[in-house]
């Protein structure tokens, strides 16, 4: 089975984002735990970006060791230059050039001609490989460059010693099939010019700005690419980026379907999640996919009964599986009995038929009122009804 890398970029495209730019001691931290997930490549910053940049991706590429660090650079000789220095401490090191390649970037940012990039491309790359063993180059904005240029892109870029591809789609703009089939037909001009066994890693880069980023890595996979970046909790550029949680879960649960694995360690990724958040101070949706509070979370009372039941009725994994410690029965308006008789076990109350009925009564009518009922309301309300067990008790035989 095919083993999709993951290329992790929390600690740059996530960390250029509004709100989450981390300094050196906090890069070490995450980096310490994206070690633990076992991610394939960790890119730490942007060294031109300013100083504490550089020194953050040395200091990074000094104390992880077991993970290769990848910086940043524009295809520009101090970019590169300044990526080179921050990782001359690391075990292991990748330099990742990038270059916008469609037209409007060429011509609106860059002021370039589609020649003078591909002069670009060429001499940084083979600048970078220089100094730095592996190399990879990023056609920024791909998604919208005219395919056949990009073809040509592509082969200019290994030819200069590019080993690794990425066609990102910069501005979240793509469809899942479109995407895939970008893919393909760089694949295919690949194939053409370097042979079948050319060797060369696709990647895949996705932004959410139509909510898409996951879906879109996931089609870049059918189509044949084996490397994914993606950040933890989905952080990055304005909508973000792919959420790094999402695709390898999507990825373990669907593994007959995509017939791929990772090298992830599925139960660090909630961990991961936690540990982003603290830093950050950027707390995850609740409903967020694996991670967010209520992912492993059921209210409903249909929904409770059947997870005591049997938890594959409403879960399509485990919460164990990805580091959740523990499922949650949030008692609401909407739970029921089952789940209410479990939470006072845990309680340590053994309540009978009708003091559970009593209990029942006043926490949905207490649900009625405030969006949730904590635990300690729940214990308030059972100590007093049980406090009154002889007289419900004697209740319920007058009635009977
Ligand atoms: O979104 C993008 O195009 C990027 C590149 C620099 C890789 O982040
Ligand atoms: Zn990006």
């Amino acid at each position: 089975m095919d083993v999709v890398r993951i290329f992790d970029t929390t600690l740059r495209d996530g960390e250029q984002s509004p709100g989450f730019s981390m300094n050196t001691a906090e890069k070490i931290r995450v980096a310490h735990q994206l070690a633990a997930l076992n991610v394939d490549v960790i890119e730490a910053g942007f060294p031109i970006s300013s100083r504490g940049d550089l020194e953050a991706v040395r200091q990074v590429a000094k104390e992880v060791r077991t993970v290769p660090i990848a910086a940043l650079a524009r295809a520009r000789k101090d970019d590169v230059m300044a990526a080179v220095e921050a990782l001359e401490p690391a075990a292991a090191s990748r330099l990742h050039i990038f270059l916008a390649t469609s037209d409007l970037h060429l011509k609106v940012k860059l002021n370039m001609t589609r020649e003078q990039a591909l002069e670009s491309i060429s001499s940084m790359i083979r600048l970078g490989r220089q100094h730095v063993g592996e190399v990879e180059f990023s056609a920024e904005d791909a998604g919208r460059t005219d395919i056949d240029y990009l073809c040509t892109v592509c082969r200019v870029a290994v030819e200069a010693g590019a080993t690794v591809l990425n066609l990102p789609d910069t501005v979240g703009y793509a469809v899942p099939e479109e995407y895939a089939e970008m893919f393909r037909r760089v694949d295919a001009s690949l194939v053409a010019t370097f042979g079948a066994n050319h060797g060369i890693t696709l990647s895949a880069h996705c932004h959410d700005d139509l909510g898409l980023a996951v879906a879109n890595s996931l089609a870049a996979i059918r189509a044949g690419v084996r490397q994914i970046e993606c950040t933890i909790n989905g952080i990055g550029e304005r909508a973000g980026n792919a959420s790094l949680e999402e695709v390898v879960v999507a990825l373990a649960v669907r593994k007959e379907s995509f017939n791929v694995s990772t090298n992830i360690n599925l139960e660090q990724l909630f961990p991961a999640s936690r540990l982003l958040s603290e830093v950050t101070g950027a707390q995850v949706a609740p409903n967020k996919a694996i991670v967010g509070a209520n992912a492993f979370a059921h209210e409903a009372g249909i929904h409770q009964d059947g997870i005591i039941k049997n938890p594959l009725t409403y879960e399509i994994m485990s919460p164990q599986m990805v580091g959740v410690p523990e499922r949650s029965m949030v008692l609401g308006k909407h739970s029921g009995r089952n789940a209410l008789r479990l939470s006072l076990r845990d309680l340590g109350y053994e309540p009978t038929d009708v003091e559970l009925g009593e209990v029942y009564k006043r926490v949905t009518a207490l649900a009625d009122e405030a969006k949730q009922v904590r635990p300690r309301d729940v214990v308030a309300i059972a100590h007093e009804v049980l406090r009154r067990r002889s007289t419900l008790a004697a209740e319920a035989t007058s009635a009977a």
